[in-house]
């Protein structure tokens, strides 16, 4: 029996990664997640704030090398916002590194929301050794006067030059709030996405009535974050045309997760909360947990498998989304009386 299988033409000996994580920036913790079974670990993101903080660092050190300028500037000091302490030089030795002490691949992760130099990234990124690039356009549409064709046509651009910068795979990691997502992955398709992590987690702050503050500490995820990525896993899964890999990421707490988010047409599930909370050995029982349940069941690879419930899942949609959605409702509405 075996665990093998395909992301982004890249082949993996079983479907957990690990996905973008501070954890991830340090090469023990990457070594300890490979002996645990991690088939392959996405780097925490190079964020486009990072690279432009050190480009305005150098051009106002150079300016003042000249000039003795002394207006002030309002960029962020690198130091301030590197997520995990790296700059960008630091960040492509970080792919260096992974590559050169690890067997499973190392992806890259490029984030950013607006068209500009920190895209040229992606080739440093393939240069320094990435075997592919995860590209995450975090952005919440707070400007009104865009259409949501605007937004998706401005990520389509930012996807299309980083395609045109690499030849290494690049997947996209999706925002769940786009309001025709199949339409719009079709479209990151054909400009050259090979695939498709699902989903990105929003920043959602919530208040602190005592002092009227934004409290916008990250939690980790919940279970309950899952069925958002089921559902449109499962769709997406369906497209009869699919050239593309599918990555379930939020929500995995133990094997069962893994095994749903497989049956609904994943080709990799990811995870981040569940390392943070138990340490990266518990990939190993992650690992056995699955490898116990697939032969259980008399399969002999997962291709036997992925996807079983994504046929279902879209017959149900198809065959009258909206009643199950009536019915399920009715159903709580007895139960409660
Ligand atoms: C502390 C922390 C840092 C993260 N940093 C990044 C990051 O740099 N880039 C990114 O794309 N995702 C980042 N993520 C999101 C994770 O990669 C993942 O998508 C998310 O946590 C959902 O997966 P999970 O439910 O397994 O945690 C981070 C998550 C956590 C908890």
């Amino acid at each position: 029996m075996s665990l093998s299988t395909k992301y982004l033409g890249l082949d993996l000996k079983s479907p957990l990664i690990a996905s973008s994580s501070p954890q991830n920036s340090k090469i023990s913790y990457l070594r300890q997640l490979e002996d645990a079974g991690a088939a392959a670990v996405v780097l925490p993101s190079l964020f486009q704030e990072q690279i432009e903080s050190r480009d305005e660092e150098l051009s106002s050190a150079s300016a003042k090398e000249s000039d003795n300028n002394t207006a002030t500037s309002n960029y962020f000091p690198a130091s301030e916002i590197a997520p995990y302490g790296l700059g960008s030089d630091e960040y492509l030795n970080l792919i260096r590194l992974a590559k050169e002490n690890l067997s499973i691949p190392v992806i890259a992760s490029l984030n950013g929301a607006t068209e500009s130099d920190w895209v040229n990234y992606a080739r440093l990124f393939q240069e320094a050794g990435a075997s592919a690039i995860e590209l995450n356009n975090y952005y919440v549409p707070y400007d009104f006067s865009m259409s949501g064709r605007d937004i998706e046509q401005h990520f389509i651009s930012i996807l299309s030059i980083v395609r045109q910068a690499v030849t290494i795979p690049v997947s996209v990691k999706l925002l769940p709030f786009m309001s025709s997502l199949g339409h719009y992955v079709n479209e990151l398709k054909c400009k050259g996405a090979d695939g498709f992590v699902l989903f990105n987690r929003v920043l959602q702050p919530d208040i602190d009535l005592l002092t009227l503050r934004l409290d916008n500490r990250l939690l980790l995820s919940s279970k309950q974050e899952m069925s958002l990525s089921m559902l449109w896993i499962s769709l997406l899964a369906q497209n009869q045309k699919r050239q593309f890999s599918l990555a379930a990421s939020t929500g995995v707490r133990e094997v069962d997760d893994i095994i749903k988010y497989l049956l609904v047409g994943a080709d990799v599930v990811m995870m981040t909360s569940v390392l943070l909370r138990h340490g990266p050995e518990y990939l190993k029982v992650l690992h056995d947990g699955l490898e116990k349940w697939v032969s259980s069941r008399g399969y002999s690879n997962l291709s036997e498998l992925r996807g079983l419930m994504s046929k279902i899942w879209m017959a149900q949609e198809q065959g009258g989304g909206r009643k199950s959605y009536i019915k399920m409702l009715n159903a709580f509405q007895n139960a409660a009386v």
